[in-house]
C-alpha cells in the first residue's frame, strides 16, 4: 500500500513538471547555450563587457509575460578567464523588450536592456 501511494506522488510530481504552464523548468543544454550567447553578443555590441559562453552550471526557463531565463554560469572574458555568474533574461512579450542582470563573483552586478 505504502509503495502504490509514493508512486502515484512520483508520477504526480513527473505529470506536475509538464503540466505546470508558471513554473520554471529546465532547460536544454543546446538552447541554454544559445540564448546565453544571443544576450553575450548583445552586451558586447552595446558596449558591455565582452564576454562569451563557458559551463552552464544550471538552466531554466519560466513562462512568465513572456519568458525569464535563470542561468549559473562561467563566462570567458577576453583573455578567456572564466568568471562565475548568475544570469537572469527575461523577455516581455507585449513590449518585446528583454532585460538581463548579470551578477558575477568580484564583478558585481551588471544590467542591460534591449
Ligand atoms: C554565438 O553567436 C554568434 C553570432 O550569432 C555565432 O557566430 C556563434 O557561433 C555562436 N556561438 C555559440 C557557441 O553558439
Ligand atoms: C568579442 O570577442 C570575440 C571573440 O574574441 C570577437 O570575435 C568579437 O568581435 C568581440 N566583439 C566585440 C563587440 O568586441
Ligand atoms: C579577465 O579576467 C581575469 C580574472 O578575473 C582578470 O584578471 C582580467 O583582467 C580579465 N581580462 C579582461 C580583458 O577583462
Ligand atoms: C580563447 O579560447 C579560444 C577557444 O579555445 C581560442 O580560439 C582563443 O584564441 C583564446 N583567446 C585567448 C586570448 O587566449
Ligand atoms: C549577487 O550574488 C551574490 C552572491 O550570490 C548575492 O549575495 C547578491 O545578493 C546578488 N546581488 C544581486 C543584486 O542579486
Amino acid at each position: 500500500m505504502k509503495l502504490v501511494i509514493i508512486f502515484i506522488l512520483a508520477t504526480l510530481a513527473v505529470v506536475n513538471g509538464f503540466m505546470c504552464a508558471g513554473c520554471p523548468s529546465q532547460m536544454d543544454p543546446e538552447q541554454a547555450k544559445e540564448v546565453l550567447n544571443n544576450t553575450l553578443n548583445k552586451v558586447a555590441t552595446l558596449g558591455g563587457p565582452n564576454y562569451s559562453v563557458g559551463k552552464i552550471y544550471t538552466a531554466s526557463s519560466q513562462i512568465t509575460s513572456g519568458v525569464k531565463y535563470r542561468m549559473n554560469a562561467d563566462l570567458l572574458n577576453d583573455s578567456n578567464q572564466s568568471v562565475g555568474c548568475d544570469v537572469v533574461i527575461e523577455r516581455t512579450a507585449a513590449t518585446g523588450i528583454t532585460k538581463a542582470t548579470f551578477n558575477c563573483s568580484n564583478r558585481g552586478v551588471f544590467k542591460i536592456s534591449y
